[in-house]
């Protein structure tokens, strides 16, 4: 069994090096019979691959997918032979360290599309496959041929928008995925998962291989690796600490039905049903005095200690400027559950 497939539309710069791919309808676990065509018209000879094909190949292809009785993927065949950009068949037969551009972006389709979870895929050593880019009205265009390529588009009057100069393009051009809203495009990245009911307000961002499991109001930044429980909203300007630049090494999350407030922070992973007030910030060394159901003290703690443990409420004392956290337990119950592993 193989690990993934797409038939991809892309885009290559003027030394036929590949910028960008499109996948319009991705696969997990294709069938034996899809990958024993492709070894069969197309010469795949196993491993991972994208394999460059014409539309001659591509219209062999989609009769062979024909008569396996892969209409979907044979009809996109079919279409793509007419294609007036690069087309790609990307098989991987298993989830291997990416070695060319198409392959990253069939992982980063395979998350959008919801075929996997942020952290369910191997994402190492992919930013030196995504090269840098002008993603533009016109398509993604190559750094180095931006110049030319708004000259030409002034001459032939028209202006060349450049809406965004990243190796990540916007989501949204690749796939809006069922039951979400998106208030502006740019703020989520291809490799996001945004979960079906959430909505991303014009504040909220999601990186890629992060996201939302279910519904949420998105108000604050994602970032890269970090995944939101079912009904946990995240309030405006509200940021999750990724592990990308000097956050550490600690997987942030945020478990289900809690609220971290407007312009807060968590460097933690949260627990279900947690608060942390509007603008606090949690660090994981943050000295947090914890209070029992009756505000009595249990014990000065660091955050980390309570990663992932449930009911908490985070607030700084707006007297004192100590940082607290109060739970819905009895000091004995409190002491049990954070000593239980010691
Ligand atoms: C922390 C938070 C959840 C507490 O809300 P709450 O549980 O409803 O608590 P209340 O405001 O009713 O306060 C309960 C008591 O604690 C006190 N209190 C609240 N915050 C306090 C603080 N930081 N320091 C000291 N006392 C505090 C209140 O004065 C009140 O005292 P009382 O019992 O004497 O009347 C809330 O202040 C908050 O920050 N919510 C986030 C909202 C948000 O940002 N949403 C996203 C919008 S985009």
């Amino acid at each position: 069994m193989s690990f993934a497939f797409g038939i991809g539309i892309g885009s290559q710069n003027n030394q036929g090096e590949w910028l960008e791919v499109f996948y319009q309808q991705p696969v997990m676990t294709p069938d034996n019979g899809l990958i024993d065509v492709a070894r069969n018209s197309l010469d795949y000879q196993g491993g991972n691959q994208a394999l460059l094909v014409n539309a001659e190949q591509l219209s062999q292809f989609a009769n062979a997918l024909r008569q396996v009785g892969e209409t979907d993927q044979a009809a996109l065949a079919e279409k793509a032979a007419s294609s007036r950009r690069p087309v790609c068949v990307t098989i991987l037969e298993t989830d291997n360290t990416a070695s060319s551009t198409p392959e990253v972006y069939l992982k980063l389709h395979l998350i959008s599309h919801r075929l996997a979870k942020p952290h369910g895929l191997k994402l190492d050593g992919i930013f030196g496959l995504l090269p840098n880019l002008a993603w533009t009205n016109e398509g993604a265009i190559d750094l180095n041929e931006l110049s030319d390529r708004q000259l030409k588009a002034r001459l032939e009057g028209r202006t060349l928008e450049v809406k965004s100069v990243d190796k990540f393009p916007q989501m949204t051009d690749y796939v809006v995925p069922k039951g979400v809203r998106i208030a502006d495009t740019a703020r989520v990245r291809l490799g996001a998962y945004v979960g079906e009911g959430t909505t991303v307000m014009h504040e909220g961002f999601i990186n890629f291989n992060a996201g939302t499991e279910g519904t949420s109001m998105i108000e604050g930044r994602i970032s890269a690796g970090v995944m939101v429980g079912k009904g946990s909203d995240l309030g405006g300007g509200c940021s999750t600490m990724g592990t990308l630049s000097g956050g550490g090494n600690i997987i942030i999350s945020v478990g289900e039905n809690c609220l971290i407030g407007a312009n807060a922070g968590i460097g933690i992973p949260l627990g279900d049903r947690c608060k942390v007030e509007a603008g606090l910030y949690i660090t994981a060394g943050t000295k947090v005095a914890l209070l029992d159901d009756n505000n009595e003290l249990v014990e000065i703690i660091k955050a980390r200690d309570l990663a992932n443990t449930t009911d908490l409420l985070f607030r700084r004392n707006s007297q004192t400027g100590a940082v607290e956290c109060k739970s819905n337990k009895t000091a004995i119950e409190l002491n049990e559950e954070l000593h239980a592993n010691n």
